[in-house]
């Protein structure tokens, strides 16, 4: 390939990678009835307040022009008077119509919501717990660092932290809401577009602050009820030699202290419930893709991969890690 190509090929590559990012993590995307409102209020701000920039530039332009020299040609008191009270009542004007639609549009974004899907997210230096809570205690459910929300139903989000502040920020769907220690914060969030996004931490909270990635789904109603009914469901059972070699390892080490698996004795609540840990597709909150070779290379030495996380590297023969792999890569 020739250099000019080259470099036409990076710069489309770039280009298609920031449009692929714009759509899952901008809040110019918006695909929810909470950032649209957002989006709104970004919209009138801009509209407002790009024109009158420019026109407080040629207004500064025409008085430096008229002024040039001599200092002859200075506007008459009345015409000051004039332009002055003119700028005084537009801009006074513009400003409470910015501050009626910003109210108008927070309070859509408080609205109260009919039936919405209940969630539980508690930050954790460097992840998100999510809890699907259920009236009925049996249809519970926990998973980590990844949302899925059926489509056209409002999700209502209580937000937690076990450490230190955090920010949960899924630009698509709605603005940061902190998550603040000793406090449970609230979020709704009323879907309207099937896809995949992200949300992200958006305070930093430590070292692996980047490392706080959220994969989100939004799935219609289907597919949701499909993956809920899914996640409801006990880790798979081993039928190989290293599964069940992997499962009896995870139990008997220290990775059951912090883990959990639903259907075994480990029962940790420390770290990421791992009962469907090969469902999801990424490893330590977005840090890593999920496949068998990261995984392995994962449990073996953490802080290699995510420099300060509270994951230790539990003393393992190479068989061991080897097994408990091929278990963990088996709970999908
Ligand atoms: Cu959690 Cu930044």
């Amino acid at each position: 390939m020739s250099q000019r190509g080259l470099h036409w090929g990076i710069a489309t590559g770039s280009i298609a990678l920031l449009a692929a990012c714009n759509q899952v993590q901008s809040a110019l995307a918006p695909v929810a009835d909470e950032s649209r409102a957002i989006e709104r209020v970004w919209d009138l701000m801009l509209w407002i307040c790009g024109p009158m920039y420019v026109l407080v530039l040629l207004a500064l332009g025409y008085a430096l022009w008229r002024n040039r020299g001599t200092g002859h040609g200075r506007a008459s008191d009345r015409t000051l008077w004039f332009g002055l009270l003119g700028f005084t009542v537009l801009t006074a004007g513009l400003l409470t119509v910015l501050t009626a639609q910003s109210y108008v549009q927070d309070r859509r974004l408080h609205a109260p919501v009919v039936d919405p899907v209940n969630v539980r997210i508690t930050a954790k230096q460097w992840w998100w717990q999510v809890e699907y809570l259920d009236a009925d205690p049996s249809k519970q459910f926990t998973t980590a660092n990844e949302l899925h929300l059926p489509v056209d139903r409002p999700a209502r989000i209580e937000l937690r932290t076990s450490d230190v502040i955090h920010s949960l920020w899924i630009p698509v769907l709605n603005g940061k809401e902190d998550l603040i220690p000793g406090h449970a914060n609230m979020i709704t969030m009323t879907p309207r577009k099937v896809g995949r996004y992200r949300g992200q931490c958006a305070e930093f909270c430590g070292l692996q602050h980047a490392n706080m990635a959220l994969d989100v789904r939004v799935d219609d109603p289907r597919a949701f009820a499909a993956w809920q009914s899914h996640q409801r469901m006990p880790g798979n059972t081993p039928t190989t030699r290293a599964t069940m070699a992997g499962r009896n390892d995870f139990t008997a080490t220290a990775c059951a202290m912090c883990h959990a698996i639903g259907g075994t004795d480990a029962g940790g609540v420390v770290g990421p419930n791992l009962t469907h840990l090969a469902s999801r597709s990424a490893l330590a909150a977005g840090a890593m893709p999920l496949n068998r070779g990261t995984l392995e290379t994962w449990i073996a030495d953490p802080q290699r991969h995510k420099p300060g996380t509270n994951m230790p590297a539990v003393p393992l023969q190479p068989q061991q890690l080897s097994d408990i792999t091929d278990y963990l890569m088996s709970l999908n």
